[in-house]
């Protein structure tokens, strides 16, 4: 059987649900767990890849403060991973950073190698302006201050 078709979007409100059982169905997984009401409170941050009905990936892309924006929940269903899903949702949130006039992008994430290609490099947490790290997700996550991520940064050109 041939690939089957994946799409990418942005997600509506009805999608909220599915969304958060993807994201926490990766707690300790790498992806930090959220409540319902929090996805659902910011399903206009959402991308999201569907084959058929099913929704298979997400990311979010949370604008943060002074030219920063941060991409968040990053999850593919492991059956679908390996086929440039993951890739392409970072692309996307990356041109919606770009249309928006973010400046700069970071996240946090135990996988930076997966962030290299897409020219997300490992960065001191020290190079970040405090205030931009008092609202990014680490501050509030679970797991802070024990947590194993890396900070990756990449400037955003505004062409
Ligand atoms: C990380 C994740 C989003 C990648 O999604 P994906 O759809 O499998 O990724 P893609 O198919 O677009 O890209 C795969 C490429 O990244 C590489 N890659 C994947 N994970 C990697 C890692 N941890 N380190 C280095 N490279 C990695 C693959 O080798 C592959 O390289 P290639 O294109 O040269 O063959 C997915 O594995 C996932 O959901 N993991 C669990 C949740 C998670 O860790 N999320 C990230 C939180 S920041």
């Amino acid at each position: 059987m041939e690939n089957p078709e994946v799409t990418f979007g942005k997600a509506k409100l009805s999608n909220a649900g599915e969304i958060n059982f993807l994201i926490n169905s990766f707690t300790g997984k790498g992806v930090s767990p959220k409540p319902f009401s929090e996805v659902y409170s910011s399903i206009r941050e959402y991308f999201i890849a569907k084959i058929g009905r099913e929704i298979v990936g997400c990311i979010a892309l949370h604008i943060v403060l002074d030219g920063y924006a941060e991409l968040r929940s990053l999850a593919v269903k492991e059956k679908h991973q390996g086929k440039g899903i993951g890739t392409r949702l970072v692309e996307m949130a990356m041109q919606e950073a770009k249309e928006m006039g973010v400046q700069k992008l970071i996240a946090f994430t135990e996988k930076p190698g997966f962030f290299k290609k897409l020219k997300l490099e490992v960065v001191d947490r020290e190079s970040i302006p405090e205030n931009v790290m008092m609202l990014a997700h680490d501050i509030k996550c679970s797991r802070y201050p024990n947590c194993k991520t890396e900070l990756i940064s990449c400037s955003i050109e505004n062409n």
